[in-house]
This record gives structure tokens, sequence and C-alpha cells, in this order.
């Protein structure tokens, strides 16, 4: 008989306490992608012990790396010679192993990665991507299921993004860096993980100025060398939390991340009525304080690029509205299927109605507990946090996706002070 694990909340509970947020996983997957630009020994640190670093250490070995992955440290031996191809198998497991073809190409002048296809928040395109990377002289085009690009020598290229995308400005980004000559990105993501990826490639000799703003300039460099860098503090962990601690009237203090980087979600949890301290200032580790300690008051939410309200951060704006004093209009403006979770959301007693990419939520003073599945990371948490608010236990079915990006969550949960537990059952007594 199969056996399936879930994650149990009893609701009722208050969050109260400190917890301390690892590394990003959106900055730690394509740091350890920009290794391969840098033959020799590249080590990254901070980073978090979750599935979505595991699968990318084996689509980086499959590429001719040696990896180690040792608590929060990945150390990454790139050869001079790699193999262009990354298979469907784990580029299936992991989009974000797309990332990996900006620096093929430039290394080898040739790569092979496996069409990621779409997921359960929506479409993803790569045409972006395409259109950078074709600017700066690649052919690119789709083979058997593969993208397959070929450049002797790429050129840099003025390059207009239609969209701010992080994941195509992070390919074009570290395609750039090994070009012949000047690449300017325009209407380029900011997100702090760009940064943090800047700032890395810069600490391997590459030429990169503008990060965090929307035009990167990138001086393109002969050869590139392995280097040391520590990972930026997962913004969206640390809003998580701190949603949580909203919804719950609880009152955390999550280190590791700096508020600045969060701020348009922390200036959210403030109009529902929390108190938000910066603790940067007075401690080494940044961090902050959020307490509340009534019914939060429903509070509207578009999602939009960096530096406005995360996308990752929809699913925890969700369960705030339907746990606050009147109604929230949440739009959600980057991934066409994002509302997909709602349903789920739906079973906890939340009042949500949808059309298009807007969602009126009507707050309860309580939800209800119920088994819930997890569609997608951020859902999953999302579904969790709410189950903290709601009476009798709930459980979340499909715990490998919050495994994809939240490291000891039910840990983290219970150093909280909430009650909560991973459970294994036979496959059956699931809905
Ligand atoms: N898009 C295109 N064409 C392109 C590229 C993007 O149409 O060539 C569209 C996408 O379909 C999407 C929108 O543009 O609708 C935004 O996509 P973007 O490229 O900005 O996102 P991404 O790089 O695919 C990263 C994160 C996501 C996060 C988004 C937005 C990683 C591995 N993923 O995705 O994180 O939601 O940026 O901030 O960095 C998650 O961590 O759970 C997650 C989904």
């Amino acid at each position: 008989m199969t056996r399936v694990e879930l994650i149990r909340v009893y609701g009722g509970a208050r969050l109260a306490g400190e917890v301390t947020v690892a590394g990003a996983k959106n900055s730690a997957l394509k740091l350890m992608a920009a290794a391969l630009l840098g033959p020799g020994r590249s080590v990254i640190e901070n980073a978090p012990a979750i599935t979505d670093i595991t699968i990318m250490a084996e689509v980086l070995r499959r590429l001719g790396c040696r990896v180690a992955l040792d608590g929060g440290t990945i150390t990454i031996d790139t050869p001079e010679t790699l193999a262009p191809e990354a298979d469907y198998d784990l580029v299936r497991r992991l989009r974000a192993s797309i990332c990996v073809l900006g620096p093929l190409l430039a290394r080898c002048g040739n790569a092979r990665v496996a069409h990621p296809g779409g997921d359960a928040i929506g479409s993803r395109g790569l045409d972006m991507h395409v259109a950078g990377l074709s600017r700066m002289g690649a052919e690119i085009g789709s083979e058997h299921g593969f993208v397959v690009a070929r450049a002797d020598r790429l050129h840099g290229a003025s390059i207009w993004l239609d969209f701010p995308s992080v994941g195509a400005t992070e390919n074009i980004l570290m395609a750039a860096v090994l070009a012949r000559g000047t690449t300017v990105i325009d209407n380029a993501a900011r997100e702090p993980e760009i940064v943090d990826l800047a700032t890395m490639l810069n600490a391997m000799g590459a030429r990169v100025s503008g990060a965090g703003s929307s035009t990167l300039t990138v001086e393109g460099v002969e050869a590139m060398r392995p280097t040391h860098h520590r990972t930026v503090g997962d913004r969206i962990v640390a809003g998580t939390w701190a949603f949580g601690a909203v919804m719950t009237r609880g009152d955390v203090i999550v280190r590791g991340v700096r508020p600045g980087n969060l701020a348009t979600a922390l200036d959210k949890l403030t109009a529902a009525g929390a108190t938000v301290a910066d603790l940067s200032g007075t401690d080494t580790v940044p961090g902050f304080r959020v307490r509340m300690d009534r019914r939060p008051t429903a509070v509207d939410v578009v999602t939009l690029p960096y530096p406005g309200f995360a996308t990752d951060m929809l699913p925890m704006a969700i369960g705030l509205g339907a746990v606050a004093d009147g109604a929230s209009l949440i739009t959600e403006n980057i991934f066409d299927g994002r509302f997909m979770f709602v349903n789920e959301m739906s079973r906890l007693g939340a009042e949500i109605r949808t059309d298009g990419h807007h969602a009126v939520v009507r707050g309860r003073d309580r939800l209800s507990g119920a088994p819930v599945r997890a569609s997608d990371i951020r859902a999953g948490a999302g579904l969790a946090i709410a189950g903290l608010c709601a009476e009798g236990t709930t459980e979340v079915s499909h715990v490998h996706h919050i495994d994809r990006g939240y490291p000891d969550f039910v840990a983290q949960l219970r150093a909280l002070g909430a009650k909560a537990e991973r459970v294994t059952v036979p496959d059956e007594d699931l809905l």
C-alpha cells in the first residue's frame, strides 16, 4: 500500500517568537547556474535546504560539475569543458533549470535544454529569453522538445524586454558577461535576487552595473573565475511568516532578511493594522518584527514585478483577506493560473470569488479546518498558514510542493508556537 505525507496544522495558534530565514531559493538556484561560468571551485553559502536545490545540483552534475551539498553550503567544481545538454527528466522537475541556457551558451557555444513547459500557476513562456539571446547573435530554436541554441561567440546588444521577466533578465545577463562588447538590458527585472546574481557575477570577474534598476549594463569579459558568495535572504519565506503573524494576531521576529526587500508586503500589513519594526539598525543580522493585537482590516493587493507586491505572496494575501474585517480586492498580474488554488482555500470556509485576474475576498472571523491539497509551493504554505486560523485541523496534502521552497517548514511553524506535524497516511485516506 502506498503511503503519502501530509502536513497537519491545528487551528487556534498564535504565532510568536523568532525565526531565522535562510537564503532565497530563487537566488541560490541562479547562483548555482552562474558557477558554470567560471571553471574551478565556487562556494555558495546560506543556501536553503530544499528539494529544488538538490535537483539543481543534479542538473549541474549532468553538465559535468562536481557538486557537494553540506547544510547551507554548496560547493561546485566546474570543469573546463562542460556537457551542453540539460535533459528533460530534470528540467521537467525544476523549471528554473532553464537558467543554465545562458551560461551554457556563453561557455560552450551551444546548448540544448529541455523545454520546461508550464506548471500549476499557469503557462510560462520563453519568448523574451529567446529574443534576448538572438539579439546577441545566438541561433535559437526548438527541436524535439529541446530549446537549442548556438553561437560561436555572443556579441553585446541593446535589449528591451517587453516585461521585466526575472528569468529572461537572468539568462541574458549570464550570457552577456562573456559576450564580446557591451550589452544593455532595458526594462530589466529589479528583484533583490537579480542584485544578488550580479554581485556574484562581478566577484567572478564580470562587469555588470545597474543591478536593482531597470537598466543593466554588461561589459563582456574574456573569462570568469570561481568565487565564494553568500545568498541573499528569502524575502518570500520571510513574508510568509510576517503574514502568519498578522493573521494569527501574533508577534514574530524574522531574522536573515532586510525588511526593505519586502517593503510593499510589510506596508500592506501595516495598513491592515500591524506594527512592523525594522531591527536591521540595532542588530548585526538584518531582520524585522511584526506584531498584531486585533483582527486585521481588509486591504487591497495588486501583484507586480519588484518592487511591487510579489506574486509569490498572493496566497498569503488571500489568506489575510479570508480572515480580515471587510472585503479585499486582490489582483494578480504576473501568472495567469495563480488563482488555481483558490478552490482549496474555499474548502477552509474562505469566501472568495474570482473573475479573470481579480479576486474578491470577504473576511470571516474564523475559518474551518479541512483536508486541502497544495498545488504549488506558495499555495501550500498559504493553506497551512490559513489552517492556523481555522477551527479544528487542516491537513495539507502534496507537501512535496512546500518542500521545494520552505526549509524545515513544520519545524519553523512549531518554533513559532503552532501545533503542527508531518504525518504519513495510507494513500486512500486522501480525498
Ligand atoms: N514570461 C513570458 N515570456 C518569457 C518570460 C516570462 O511570457 O520569456 C511571462 C511568464 O509566463 C509569466 C511572467 O512573464 O507570466 C513572469 O515571468 P518571470 O520570467 O518574471 O518569472 P520566472 O523567472 O519564470 C521567477 C520565480 C517565480 C516568481 C517569478 C516572478 C524562479 C525560479 N522563479 O519565475 O517564483 O513567481 O519569478 O517573481 O526564480 C516560486 O518561487 O514559487 C516561483 C514561482
